[in-house]
């Protein structure tokens, strides 16, 4: 870095984006026809790719709701302490459970949703990912469903942010401080 000013480098753009997010969603209408799914939203960094995930939806009996839990502070790492700040309000029992995250990079966020929902007498819980980030992997979690793959690298854009900055780049970006 020189004169403290981050970088961002694209790694995957808007068009690439949409094409799989589109086709995540197609998997998503096989899979679930139209039974009963409870989309999560897990806040903040899920919002864009959550949306638009949603609008590729076709099932009737869909339902969206939102959550937060927080690990991460202006740090680009784990704290591995996560933190609930918003709720569910769907009851879940009966349904099934989709948590749609931005990224997996420790696993400890997605572990602890995972168990979350599981406790909560649904027909089936999975996770929905946009980038799927594993060399950092410390909690063992299965994720069904994932847009991207990616080893290393810090990434904002399309929903992710680094303190709260870069969440409205239509763009998933490298970013090296
Ligand atoms: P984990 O608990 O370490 O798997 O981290 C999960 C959460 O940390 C994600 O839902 C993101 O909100 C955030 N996070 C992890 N890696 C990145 C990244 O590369 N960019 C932006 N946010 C990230
Ligand atoms: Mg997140």
């Amino acid at each position: 870095m020189k004169n403290g000013s981050p970088t961002l480098s694209p790694l995957f753009g808007a068009p690439e984006i949409a094409r799989r997010v589109k086709d995540m969603a197609g998997v998503i209408n096989k899979k679930y026809a139209n039974e009963s799914l409870v989309a999560i939203c897990a806040l903040k960094g899920a919002f864009v790719f959550f949306s638009d995930l949603a609008r590729g939806i076709a099932n009737p009996n869909l339902y969206l709701d939102f959550i937060r839990v927080a690990s991460y502070g202006a740090d680009t790492r784990s704290s591995g302490k996560i933190n609930f700040c918003q709720a569910a309000e769907i009851d879940v029992s009966g349904k099934h459970v989709l948590i749609v995250d931005d990224i997996v990079d420790s696993g400890h966020s997605m572990r602890f949703m995972l168990d979350y929902f599981r406790a909560k007498n649904p027909l089936s819980v999975a996770a929905a990912v946009l980038v799927d980030k594993d060399e950092r992997r410390e909690a063992d979690v299965e994720i069904d469903f994932r847009a991207f793959r990616v080893s290393t690298g810090f990434l904002v854009g399309y929903g992710m942010d680094y303190a709260e900055r870069y969440r409205q780049l239509p763009d998933i970006c490298e970013l090296r401080l």
